[in-house]
């Protein structure tokens, strides 16, 4: 009789394959909408340019810098290409917190900040007196005018920084460096997450051409046909597309699959009415979700005997990590249920549990529906009937809970029968990846000539 009560709160999260078909529908005309000349501008999936095309060389090498900002941390990498063996080395990297004030302070605070960690970095490792070219993986989206000029549309995730938003990142960031004057930096290449993701996964396999994550964020990127950008000059070869995958339903196409619960979330986060589509799969509010659900359950008295606490009742206080964990086994929960200071019974602990398990599924079901998507996009453009590929992942999410990557990988094969797609866990897109597209760019990086084509090493990591 509880299961069926508990069942009528969890109802409205379970997503039907046919319900996720109409979905997949939605996206994939959103995609279309993205990708046009005069629709782009309101469109709700940016489908942004990311001057990326991907084709084999292996001739790189040289000594990078790559700064990783966007996900829980921000890191500093120095980086090594070694062409005759074909490697990436990371020689030596550190990470710096970002304070909660300083995500929400101003642009020149976070950039100095920025500045002022790659500056003491530089100086551990001697190499103050050089200038090296950077990749810099920024992970929000943004408006690639060339690969190192590149427009933030919108914060997303915790961020929010004041006077960065349709300003030019690289920019504000050289800008910083010239502010402390101690030292300077190269060329700069911009990425995002995905792109580095699909860039690092590439060496591993070629057919690697979609880049994922489900972390703090969720987005993805992949390798669409030129003809098909019609932003972008040129009628042959592809380019790597930044679906900016998380504004989708921004323009209320997914209302039918919003529960009370993703409203309160979306109401009360830094950017209320964006990434709709990230709020209901991301770790950055996953654990929220479930705060909101046991709490309303609790004050229905089907959980802890009608008791909350304080813990319970404070937002951000249920963190997405302690999904994975309570899902992983009972005992677990017990100790998160203790812990948040709650009056739990075992018919409770498993109650949470299943909770735990319809949010982290609907993510993964979602996730999967969007896959399909762009899957089955990059079949049908290529006019195949079947079609091979791998998607690069990353993200804390895909990577930490304990059986997330199964049940999305199940529902992609649901909604994409005609795709068999291979997942491989990148290693250090971010970082790596990141460095690999400016060891590329510098290559063909003439003076005079406008970077256009970026040509995807095939480098071994070690
Ligand atoms: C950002 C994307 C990013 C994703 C994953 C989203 O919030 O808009 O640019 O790729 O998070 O980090």
């Amino acid at each position: 009789k509880l299961l069926c009560f508990v069942e009528k709160y969890l109802e409205p999260f379970r997503l039907s394959l046919e319900k996720l078909k109409e979905v997949s529908v939605r996206l994939k005309k959103d995609l279309i909408r993205g990708l046009g000349k005069h629709s782009h501008h309101r469109a709700a999936v940016k489908m942004l340019p990311t001057f990326v095309r991907a084709t084999p060389d292996g001739t790189e090498k040289g000594d990078y810098l790559a700064l990783d900002l966007g996900g829980t941390n921000f890191r500093v990498l120095y980086v090594r290409v070694v062409e005759e063996q074909q490697k990436v080395v990371k020689m030596d990297s550190k990470i710096c917190s970002i304070p909660q004030e300083m995500m929400l302070g101003t642009g020149e605070q976070l950039f100095d900040h920025i500045a002022q960690c790659l500056g003491e970095f530089l100086e551990s490792q001697d190499l103050k007196g050089q200038t090296l070219p950077l990749g810099f993986t920024f992970s929000f989206p943004c408006e690639q005018k060339e690969i190192d000029k590149s427009i933030l549309i919108r914060w997303t995730k915790g961020f929010s920084c004041s006077g960065v938003e349709g300003q030019d990142v690289v920019k504000l960031l050289k800008e910083a460096i010239h502010r402390r004057g101690d030292y300077d930096i190269g060329s700069v290449a911009m990425v995002n997450d995905t792109v580095g993701t699909m860039m690092s996964c590439g060496y591993r396999d070629q057919s690697c051409e979609i880049g994922m994550i489900i972390g703090t964020g969720t987005n993805a990127c992949y390798m669409e046909e030129i003809k098909n950008v019609k932003r972008v000059e040129g009628e042959d070869g592809r380019m790597c597309i930044n679906t900016e995958w998380g504004g989708f339903g921004d323009d209320g196409s997914l209302k039918d699959i919003l529960t009370e619960f993703d409203e309160v979330v979306d109401q009360t986060s830094i950017n209320p009415g964006v990434h709709t589509f990230e709020k209901m799969i991301s770790g950055m509010y996953l654990g929220e979700i479930v705060r909101l659900l046991l709490v309303k359950m609790a004050e229905d008295k089907l959980l802890f005997k009608g008791e909350t606490s304080e813990a319970l009742l404070t937002p951000g206080q249920f963190e997405t990590k302690y999904i994975s964990e309570i899902e992983d086994g009972l005992e677990n929960a017990q100790k998160i249920l203790t812990a948040l200071g709650l009056n739990w019974d075992p018919v409770d602990a498993c109650v949470v549990r299943l909770v735990c398990d319809t949010i982290s599924s609907r993510s993964a079901r979602l996730c999967a529906a969007a896959l399909a998507t762009i899957s089955n996009r990059i079949r049908v453009n290529r006019g195949l009937d079947h079609l091979k590929t791998t998607v690069g992942v990353d993200g804390t999410v895909y990577r930490k809970h304990p059986n997330f990557s199964e049940e999305l990988q199940a529902a992609v094969r649901l909604l994409a029968p005609k795709c068999d797609i291979t997942f491989l866990v990148s290693e250090d897109g971010s970082g790596k990846g990141a460095a690999m597209v400016t060891a590329v760019a510098q290559r063909i990086w003439l003076p005079g000539c406008m970077l256009s084509f970026i040509f995807l090493p095939i480098f071994v990591y070690i």
